[in-house]
């Protein structure tokens, strides 16, 4: 942490925002390999909340690579430190009273338990976008995986750079070509509000 710099208790705080809105702020981490689904329920999900009057934002990997975090390559290091920015920009948003809904691999256990940790007992929802690799690798839809295989992206999860599976998430996605991703954020939406 920086050095001589002191914390702010500003007069209207989460709890007031969350009020102003009528919705309970979380996160809705979802974690998966590439092209395993995660942007195409994301967007799925976030449309149907948006409709039904949630305030609502979606943080995607490859957008968020644009701007935020556009100095970061795919080393464990600069996932590391993309998933710990993400964090922090997702607890800002949890703390404007906002539903978050994230698209990110975040391969490593110990980030996501890092964004556990900066919100509240509750606030994190781990989502599992569960599609076996070989599932994902067929699909390829931005030939990345052809050029790992090929040697022309290093680094590439699940190829020579590792995914470590959710232990425990809250809600487990099994998202093969057994259901549609519409189908797949329909079945999201309802987990999510029996919780
Ligand atoms: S991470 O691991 O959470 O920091 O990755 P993320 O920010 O979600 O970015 C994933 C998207 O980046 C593209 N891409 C790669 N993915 C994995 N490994 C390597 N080496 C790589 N290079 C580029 C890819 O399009 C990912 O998007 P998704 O939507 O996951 O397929």
């Amino acid at each position: 942490m920086s050095e001589n710099i002191v914390w702010h208790k500003h007069t209207v705080d989460k709890t007031a925002r969350a009020k102003a809105l009528s919705q309970k702020p979380s996160v809705i981490w979802l974690t998966g390999l590439s092209g395993s689904g995660k942007s195409t329920i994301a967007n799925l999900l976030e449309k149907k909340l948006f409709d039904e009057q949630f305030k609502t934002y979606l943080l995607d990997g490859d957008n968020v690579r644009h701007g935020l975090c556009g100095d970061l390559g795919f080393d464990d290091k600069s996932r590391v430190e993309n998933i710990r920015r993400i964090s922090e920009v997702a607890k800002l948003f949890v703390d404007s009273g906002t539903i978050v809904i994230t698209a990110f691999i975040s391969p490593f256990e110990a980030d996501r338990s890092f964004c556990r940790s900066l919100l509240q007992e509750g606030e994190f929802i781990e989502v599992f976008v569960d599609t076996p690799l070989e599932v994902c690798e067929q699909r390829d839809p931005k030939g990345l995986y052809k050029k790992a295989r090929q040697g022309d992206i290093k680094n590439f999860t699940g190829i020579d750079s590792a995914y470590e599976a959710p232990s425990q998430p809250e809600i487990h996605l099994v998202y093969d070509d057994n259901e549609t991703a519409e189908q797949s954020a329909e079945r999201l939406f309802e987990l999510l509000k029996n919780k």
